[in-house]
């Protein structure tokens, strides 16, 4: 039997002791590089991931770990494997654009199965695991009823990628919002599956993602009631490149339109390729 409410327990510990990170640089940052256009890395995102290292190390130091700064401890095939981003909107955080979360999941087996999304600067502590269901500062949580797609809100994101791929989401973007009642573009990967999960919002899809953006937040979701697949509606997995997580009540129907969607084409006047 796994020790589930465990290791949510020291995943949160993890968070917090990040979250003072995040607190204490909050409109105090000095140091901001670019790992690749757009993709940005301060001394917060270090300082806040070497708090959740300092923890899941004393604590479990035989699991495998994949944070998001300092690359993979372990292996990939390691039964227990952390996925970690001390800092899931970088690009807002450097902005003070306060949507800004510590993400912490525990893939066992490569289940997501243990997930805290932590945003310090709004004080929303989301935590959820396998069959113990999901909280928001301790309340339980639950996904929308929405029942249509035209009476929904939506959210979504772009990859870093979007300067030199057509397959950017700009298309989906643009066909659905005129297909719901909007689509918001919060700019944190963790945060908006958690806004799913609370009922913030009823549906999310987003391409070009890593483990550690989705690995909590796709169990929040599973446990506030739900659905996470690929865009087909297929299984998905934490390395596969499209999520789409909903109320359940809409999944199909949101299924459906991303299908229909073809990415805008080279010749449409973005200038992929141009530096
Ligand atoms: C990013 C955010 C954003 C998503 C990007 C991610 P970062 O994470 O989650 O919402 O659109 O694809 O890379 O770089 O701020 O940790
Ligand atoms: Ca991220
Ligand atoms: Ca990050």
């Amino acid at each position: 039997m796994e020790d589930l409410a465990r290791y949510l327990d020291i995943a949160t510990i993890a968070a917090q002791s990040a979250g003072v990170e995040l607190q204490r640089y909050w409109g105090n940052l000095n140091d901001i590089q670019e790992k690749r256009p757009g993709d940005l890395v301060t001394e917060a995102d270090r300082a806040a991931e070497k708090a959740v290292l300092n923890i899941l190390n004393r604590h479990l130091p035989d699991h495998a770990v994949l944070a998001e700064e300092s690359g993979l401890q372990g292996e990939w095939t390691d039964e227990y494997l952390w996925a970690i981003d001390p800092i899931d909107g970088t690009t807002n955080y450097a902005h003070q654009y306060p949507c800004v979360a510590v993400s912490i999941g525990l893939l066992i087996r490569g289940v997501p199965s243990v997930g805290v999304v932590y945003n310090p600067i709004q004080n929303e502590l989301y935590r959820g695991a396998l069959g113990l269901g999901a909280t928001c500062n301790d309340r339980p949580i639950h996904v929308s009823k929405t029942p249509k797609l035209s009476q929904s809100i939506l959210v979504t994101g772009f990859a870093y990628d979007r300067h030199s791929t057509p397959d950017n989401n700009y298309a989906e973007f643009c066909h659905l919002t005129h297909k719901t009642q909007g689509v918001r573009r919060d700019g944190a990967a963790s945060l908006d599956l958690a806004y799913v999960a609370c009922g913030r919002v009823d549906g999310y899809w987003e391409r070009g993602l890593s483990p550690w953006d989705i690995a909590a937040g796709i169990v929040l979701v599973q446990e506030a009631g739900g659905t996470v697949t690929a865009y087909d509606q297929s299984n998905f997995e934490v390395r596969s490149d499209r999520i789409l997580a909903t109320n359940g009540i809409l999944h199909a129907e949101l299924s459906q339109e991303l299908l229909k969607i073809t990415p805008l084409s080279l010749d449409f006047g973005l200038g992929f390729g141009a530096s």
